[in-house]
């Protein structure tokens, strides 16, 4: 059997003959032994922070799927619920936080350095070790954090919206309380990642979700996005050299996701849906990695649209270092049989 990590060798420029693959949000709802699991949890939060389960949920579809990379199984948002601004999780509606809009509510969050956030997040740091001996070898350990923008977005507003109306208007009239929080974040999710290479990952995913839905400036995706993720790499790299990134700006358009690896550092540019990926591989010089494109909701749908999805993804990656993914997360309707018939036509068995 091939013990080396393909997702790993992919990162470093690699191209595999099969390019290995995961999903985004690959543990989740559309898998019953997850519903299972995450109803003797209780609450969301209670299956991020108990490592026994959150193990359980990562190890499923590797399990199930024999996929190339484990994600961690957390969420984005255990970084304001350690900085003590309370989150929980609404049934179909998402994520709810008291919102940090005033210089109060922003110094009432925990100071970086304070012990009580990585304690908070000690459980996270213990699923990580335990996967790594869990593990078969050639799976790579992904773990995540999610970019400074997406994050602040969320507690700002205390919760999602399509638009992002009050996040990019609180950070347009208070530019400075803004660019703190910013800081905030990169200085925590600096070590919270740091951490996570410690306690045994191999490779980490930033998530900028939000990529598409910036606030007012010019050239704002370099400055609240690009900018303060390419830091947060570089601090990393400070400590762990050569630690391997994959930035995935969701939403931010073919031009900006040409910039992504440019801009960050980062080593692979994540895909979104919307990208015309056979342009963009072919702008992207050949020893860059690529990751994801593929259409969540043409795996929803199945039948020979899929096929013929997966084969273009294929062709125009084809001579590349490519990870296969989704191009976004997958969604709980999701039928188990249309990721089984992706999975052998990538791997062609
Ligand atoms: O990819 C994985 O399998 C690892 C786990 C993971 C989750 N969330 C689990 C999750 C990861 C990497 C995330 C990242 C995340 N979380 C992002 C960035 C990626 C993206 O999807 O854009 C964002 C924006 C969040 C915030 C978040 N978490 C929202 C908006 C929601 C509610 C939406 C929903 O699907 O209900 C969550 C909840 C969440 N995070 C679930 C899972 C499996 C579903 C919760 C449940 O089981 O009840």
């Amino acid at each position: 059997m091939n013990t080396s990590k393909s997702v790993l060798n992919v990162l470093k420029g690699k191209t595999e003959n099969v390019p290995p693959i995961w999903m985004m949000r690959q543990a989740g709802r559309y898998l019953p032994e997850y519903r299972a699991v995450r109803a003797k949890a209780g609450s969301f939060l209670n299956l991020c922070y108990n490592s026994k389960y959150a193990v359980e949920v990562t190890l499923q579809p590797i399990q199930r799927f024999n996929l190339d990379a484990a994600i961690l199984f957390s969420d984005i948002l255990v970084i304001p619920d350690a900085l003590g601004q309370k989150v929980s999780f609404v049934e179909g509606e998402g994520p709810r936080l008291d919102p940090v809009d005033s210089y109060d509510k922003f110094i009432s969050l925990e100071e970086f350095g304070s012990k009580a956030i990585f304690n908070h997040l000690e459980p996270i740091f213990e699923t990580l070790d335990v996967l790594k001996s869990r593990l078969p070898s050639n799976v790579t350990l992904l773990g995540f954090c999610g970019a400074p923008w997406t994050v602040a977005s969320y507690m700002i507003a205390g919760q999602g919206s399509i638009d992002l109306t009050k996040a990019k208007s609180f950070a347009n009239a208070n530019p400075k309380l803004f660019d703190l929080l910013i800081q905030k974040l990169i200085d925590v999710q600096s070590e919270y990642l740091i951490r996570q290479f410690r306690a045994g990952a191999n490779a980490v995913q930033i998530f900028e979700s939000h990529a598409g839905n910036l606030p007012v400036g010019e050239d704002s995706i370099l400055r609240w996005s690009f900018n303060p993720i390419r830091e947060m790499i570089s601090r990393v790299r400070a400590v762990i050299p050569d630690a391997p990134v994959i930035v995935f700006a969701k939403g931010s358009g073919f031009e900006n996701h040409l910039r992504v690896i440019p801009e960050t550092k980062a080593n692979a540019v994540g895909v979104d849906w919307a990208v015309n990926f056979s342009e963009l591989r072919k702008l992207i010089p050949i020893t860059s990695p690529t990751q994801g494109n593929l259409n969540p909701l043409t795996l929803v749908n199945g039948g020979y649209k899929l096929d013929e999805e997966v084969d273009s993804i294929l062709i125009s990656a084809t001579g590349t270092p490519h990870i296969f993914n989704l191009g976004h997360g997958i969604t709980p309707d999701t039928p188990i049989n249309h990721v089984e018939q992706m999975l052998s036509r990538i791997r062609k068995c």
